[in-house]
């Protein structure tokens, strides 16, 4: 059997296909970019069908670019942005309303009144998460509270919910899977990562008929047959995980104590704790890293929802720079001693803060401050960011080794180096650029290429992992500790709370 494999690629802003071949490397690709609604302040939606049409012709476009077409591919991998929230009905295969994106922050009050109500810890024991807005939970509550008629449709089975893998699957499968895999459920406040199902109590607190539910299944498994409409033949889908879980396979940070952070539209670090859960007293998520043969393999999360996109705001926003990679050139340009700070609080702070009401701010300005010091400023704060993630992450994981902590990176921003290397000294620690960037793609190629037996087994996986460039840290760390004090005043200063 051919080994080529067709990994999908839903993320936030596009949908991609990547065709890999049995060498993993990638032979063909598509890409398509989709609306962002933001009807309200702090509301971001995508239309279902947006996110269906857009996946379905880049997977035509890269079975299209491929030798043998679509009866080359072995299986099929799935890995998509985690959190955002679809319900549809399943007799008409209908949305009922637009899918709520994980940086909506609507739910805001909701959350707040869990907390006031003493719930909080219970949602950390069960699920790893907190009670923030980030969260599918509050979301599918959201809509079955606000949707004419969709509460009572829902407790008469007539509605499911389900991130986009499930979305995606089930489309893709002619209505016969509602599936999801352990790591996408672990993102929903739903699923209680302890003891691998959809827990009663939370569904019950947030008024949600457990019918809705998707069947949860390992991250590499069966999770249905195409219909032959679609591509001209029945493939299988033997791979789904989050698309930062999925990233974490395909750095191969399968060792307890190893750790990637992903560039994206914002930034996700994941540590890998191996089998045992670590409960952080840093206010990091506890979440399925993947889930293998029924063994769960667990991870500790730092989320920041403002990376990448603090660019793009450079660019569409301000209009300071006409493509991303002109940040990097005036940031090298700008004045060093010009201490500009921003904070990228556009939708409020994610780990380790978690204050949904926060917004960004900018320290520092002077008559003097221009385009290239914002640039720098966009670019550092990634930087502290990071750092605020990996302090957090010492400090839960020092029983795994991390003294000598290592970065794996991956995702737009890392093509930049004078980036990479501001990372590598605010974190004093190295940071490893591989040579394959596509590492969300991959790690969900690889679950099911496994899963399918043309794919090399995870020991073979990981030694192929192959490094492009390490970046030392070459700050000294007075200078680090200087500018990371700086950093920490600006959020101090940023916080809706104050604190
Ligand atoms: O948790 C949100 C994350 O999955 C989104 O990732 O790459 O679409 O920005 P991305």
């Amino acid at each position: 059997m051919s080994g080529f494999i067709l990994a999908i690629d839903q993320g936030t802003t596009s949908s991609r296909a990547i065709v890999f071949d049995d060498a993993l490397h990638a032979v063909a690709s598509g890409q398509q970019e989709f609306a962002q609604h933001f009807p309200h302040s702090g509301w971001v939606e995508h239309d279902p069908e947006d996110i269906w049409t857009s996946t379905l012709a880049v997977c035509r476009e890269a079975l299209a670019a491929t030798p043998g077409g679509a009866s080359a591919i072995a299986a099929i991998g799935i890995t998509n942005q985690r959190e955002t929230t679809v319900v549809w009905n399943r007799k008409t295969g209908r949305p009922v309303a637009n899918a709520i994106v994980w940086q909506d922050r609507r739910t805001a009050g909701t959350c707040a009144r869990l907390q006031r109500e003493g719930h909080e810890a219970a949602v950390i024991e069960k699920t790893g998460l907190l009670l923030d807005p980030y969260f599918s939970g509050t979301k599918l509550a959201w809509i079955l509270g606000h949707v004419e008629g969709a509460r009572a449709a829902a407790k008469a089975g007539d509605l499911l919910f389900g991130t986009v893998d499930s979305w995606l699957i089930w489309r893709l499968t002619g209505g016969r899977s509602h599936v999801t895999d352990a790591t996408n459920a672990s993102r929903t406040l739903l699923y209680n990562i302890n003891d691998n199902c959809w827990d009663a109590e939370l569904c019950g607190l947030l008024d949600i008929p457990m019918s809705m539910l998707p069947e949860v299944k390992d991250s590499a498994d069966l999770f249905g047959t195409l219909d032959a409409e679609h591509f001209g033949a029945e493939l299988p889908i033997l791979g789904v995980a989050g698309d930062q879980q999925a990233a974490t396979v395909g750095q191969a940070c399968f060792a307890p104590g190893m750790v990637k952070s992903t560039y994206g539209t914002g930034c996700f670090a994941l540590i890998n704790t191996g089998e045992s859960r670590v409960v952080s007293q840093n206010r990091l998520l506890s979440t399925i890293a993947y889930r293998l043969g029924g063994k769960t393999t667990y991870a500790l999360e730092g989320s920041i929802f403002v990376a990448g996109s603090a660019v793009q705001w450079l660019r569409d926003g301000l209009k300071i720079i006409s493509q991303a990679g002109e940040s990097q050139r005036l940031a090298e340009a700008s004045d060093p001693e010009a201490r500009l700070y921003m904070v990228p609080a556009f939708v409020g702070l994610g780990a380790p803060y978690w204050d949904p009401d926060a917004r960004g701010a900018i320290f520092g300005l002077t008559r003097a401050s221009g385009p290239a010091d914002f640039c720098r400023a966009a670019l550092e704060s990634v930087g502290y960011q990071t750092r605020d993630l990996i302090e957090a992450m010492r400090a839960d994981a020092s029983g795994l080794g991390q003294a000598d902590m290592v970065l794996r990176v991956d995702g737009g921003m890392t093509v930049s180096d004078w980036t990479m290397q501001f990372l590598a000294d605010s974190l004093g620690a190295p940071v490893d650029r591989p040579e394959v960037l596509e590492t969300t793609a991959l790690g969900a190629a690889w679950l099911a290429g496994w899963k399918a037996s043309v794919w090399p087994d995870q020991d073979a996986f990981a030694e192929r992992w192959r490094l492009e460039r390490r970046f030392e840290p070459q700050m000294s760390a007075e200078e680090r500790d200087r500018l990371y004090a700086g950093w920490q005043d600006a959020v101090a200063r940023t916080r809706s709370t104050g604190s």
